[in-house]
């Protein structure tokens, strides 16, 4: 794709279209190995280098996060502290903006995909997809008997709602943990969903998100993922 130099030098974050004139003034950005002087000259992002370096993922950004607790996924400031905070910040200057693909509560940690592709985002929180996702919960009281056939008979009707939970898996890990794994998205759908049958959850960790693990990613930290991770 080629554009205007200064619109990938604005899109990626590196500066805004009115800074990039003091940018190759300051000799840091060359096309094709020649030194820059017009901010409107067109190119492919391969042909840009600033400071000798090349861009900055200039396809896009596809990145798997293991988020720590305390920290929301809106880009509000006055939400709190998020989850792009702790990104660089280049890419929280980027646009599009990057933004999370669903959202975890600021009470939940693990995995979270982060994007600036919008098509993705919409592939990957369409419940017609059913990208299935792992969540572990702990819980204030005994799991019930019969939990397990209730949320995959597909029948549960969470409070406010009008069309029941699509079939969940629940897999048993103790008398008061389990993993559960959701094909779609519904605010607090974990919560809500044990909530329902009188149980409180304590701490709540996404493990899973279709075919990925966090592996022995520490909290707070994230990894870079191709852009076609999903496209199989
Ligand atoms: N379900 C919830 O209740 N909370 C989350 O953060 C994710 C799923």
């Amino acid at each position: 794709m080629w554009r205007r130099l200064d619109q990938w030098l604005s899109n990626l974050g590196y500066c805004s279209r009115r800074e990039a004139r003091g940018w190759m003034d300051d000799e840091r950005i060359t096309i094709n190995g020649q030194l820059a002087d017009d901010p409107g000259e067109r190119c492919a992002s391969t042909a840009l280098r600033v400071d000798d370096e090349p861009l900055d993922h200039p396809d896009g950004l596809l990145l798997l996060m293991n988020k720590p607790l305390g920290r929301v996924c809106s880009h509000e400031a006055r939400e709190g502290p998020n989850v792009y905070d702790l990104l660089p910040a280049r890419w929280r200057r980027r646009n599009p903006q990057v933004t999370t693909i669903g959202r975890l509560d600021k009470d939940t940690s693990g995995l979270l995909l982060l994007t600036d592709q919008s098509a993705l985002v919409h592939r990957l929180t369409s419940p017609k997809h059913k990208v299935a996702k792992i969540y572990r919960a702990t819980l204030n009281r005994d799991l019930p008997a019969g939990l397990g056939e209730l949320f995959a008979s597909g029948t549960l009707l969470l409070e406010d709602e009008t069309t029941p939970c699509a079939p969940a898996e629940l897999r048993v890990l103790g008398p008061r943990e389990a993993e559960l794994t959701l094909t779609e998205g519904r605010f607090h759908q974990v919560r809500r969903m044990f909530a329902s049958q009188g149980c409180e959850v304590v701490t709540l960790d996404r493990v899973r998100f279709g075919h990925l693990e966090l592996g022995d990613l520490a909290l707070g930290t994230w990894r870079d993922l191709p852009l076609d991770t999903f496209s199989t």
